[in-house]
């Protein structure tokens, strides 16, 4: 059969063998080299022909016929669908030329010492996915469409509002409690929420770029304000406010200040008298290990004008991606309704197999294991760079999965940060997170790197930052 020969498979490609057979058979077909009728080789014919087993022909043949290009005939195999004419139509070439350009990425582990990554090697997922078997034996409901539950299962959000109440002091009831797909998605529903182009935003600088981009997409305009070691500086004898303010008060992202209770008290009074919202992210204070946490913002809020979110991103894993906010009682309809227009809810047997998962006591056994290790980590890091005598000065420890390690004012923060990414390190400059100017800094996240991975990740930095040419002349 001609057919045959104009058949063949490249074996070092990625990708299965039936997924080559059945895309050089469709792409015959699209061009009108084999034509609606014409009987296919069996699938005996054609594994002898490729030398591959009959099982990977077949399955070749069923991605076809589920594909619509080819139809199976009863005893007489397989023959290409009578209705393809319309197939060719299509813009095949265009479409293969646009495939070939894109080359297929795999999901990576990140480097060191990149920020804001927890140990996902600390995380059972023996333990979680015991979880996940206990809630799949319920029955079917978990898989059918579950509408009336767009802010999350009522047991998790009662299991959320319990940890949030006692962990953080947060004032809340759990039908106050939304989850949403990562902290990420509850500040672009707030956005849209609550903001209307135009309108100010008040954020600290530096700052958590993910909601600066949530803020700027919603067309408000931010107004970026300094930290000191309070916390965020309010602009003086200003009678405008903003409508919203951005704050990380726990531990300010980046440089990891906590904010003091005065400025607490000074906030809340400020957005009291112009009406405006705050968002509180809390999203590392579990990771505290050398004093206790302070409580959160939102339970000093006698008005009710703190939105209090965080995430699960850090304390369980990143690709959970689930999230939650607390929503003063005139938000809670509304943003439900957003949230059910944006995805309905959020993954339902995550959802349940979390609510478990909080209920047993693992979520708390879990935190403690990570803390014991992430303080570790932290330390041995402050020890070498110490031994090394790497020109970086680090003002705030004992919090958090990152570090801010001040560099010389002479240093050029963006010219360092590329340099150690030549040496297969990733440590953004501290620029990367400011609106305004900044002095030199970088941001190391320790969390996810162990000993060893933080010995070699600092064996390669050494020479780096030791070297030559570093300066803002650069
Ligand atoms: C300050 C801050 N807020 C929020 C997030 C986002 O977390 P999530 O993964 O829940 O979207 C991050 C993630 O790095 C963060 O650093």
């Amino acid at each position: 059969m001609a057919l045959l020969r104009r058949l063949a498979l490249d074996r070092e490609m990625a990708g299965s063998l039936q997924t080559q057979i059945a895309g050089q058979l469709k792409k015959l077909i699209q061009t009108g080299e084999l034509s609606s009728g014409e009987r296919l080789p069996s699938t005996r014919e054609l594994s002898n022909s490729l030398q591959v087993s009959r099982n990977t022909v077949v399955a070749a043949y069923d991605m076809l016929v589920g594909q619509g290009y080819v139809e199976a005939q009863l005893r007489s195999g397989f023959q290409v669908c009578r209705a393809t004419q319309a197939f060719r139509s299509l813009p095949v070439a265009s479409k293969v030329t646009r495939e070939r350009k894109q080359t297929p990425s795999q999901p990576g582990v990140p480097v060191p010492f990149r920020p804001t990554q927890p140990d996902v090697n600390l995380f059972s997922l023996q333990i979680w996915n015991r979880h996940r078997t206990r809630v799949l034996k319920r029955g079917s409901c978990l898989l059918h469409y579950q509408s009336r539950f767009p802010v999350g299962l009522d047991e998790l959000r009662q299991n959320v509002a319990a940890y949030l109440r006692d962990s953080r002091g947060v004032q809340c009831q759990w039908h106050e409690v939304a989850i949403t797909n990562g902290s990420q998605q509850a500040l672009f529903l707030l956005a849209n929420l609550l903001l209307k182009p135009g309108q100010r935003v008040y954020m600290e600088d530096p700052g958590y770029p993910g909601a600066r981009n949530a803020w700027t997409h919603a067309g408000a305009t931010v107004i970026p304000l300094p930290i000191d070691e309070e916390g965020i500086c309010l602009p003086e004898g200003d009678s405008q406010c903003a409508s919203l303010m951005y704050v990380t008060p726990s531990h300010q992202f980046p440089l990891g200040t906590c904010m003091s209770l005065a400025r607490r008290l000074t906030l809340l009074r400020a957005a009291r008298d112009a009406g405006s919202w705050i968002v509180e992210d809390d999203y590392d204070a579990e990771f505290r290990y050398s004093s206790s946490p302070q409580p959160s913002l939102q339970s000093l809020d006698e008005n009710r004008r703190v939105i209090y979110i965080g995430s699960f991103s850090k304390t369980l894993f990143p690709a959970l991606r689930l999230g939650y906010v607390v929503l003063p009682p005139p938000l809670v309809d509304s943003f439900a309704a957003l949230k059910s227009i944006a995805d309905d809810y959020s993954p339902l047997i995550d959802q349940a197999t979390l609510a478990s998962f909080l209920e047993s006591g693992a979520f708390y056994a879990h935190l403690r294991r990570c803390r014991k290790q992430y303080a570790e980590r932290q330390s041995y890091f402050l020890q070498l760079v110490s031994r090394f005598g790497l020109p970086l000065r680090f003002p705030i420890t004992g919090r958090g999965m990152n570090l801010v390690g001040m560099l010389p004012g002479n240093f050029n923060d963006r010219v360092c940060s590329d340099r150690l990414r030549l040496a297969g390190l990733d440590v953004p400059p501290l620029s990367h997170y400011a609106v305004g100017p900044t002095p030199p800094g970088l941001l190391f996240g320790l969390a996810a790197f162990d000993n060893r991975a933080i010995q070699r990740g600092i064996a390669r930095m050494a020479p780096v930052l030791q070297g030559k040419g570093m300066d803002r002349s650069e």
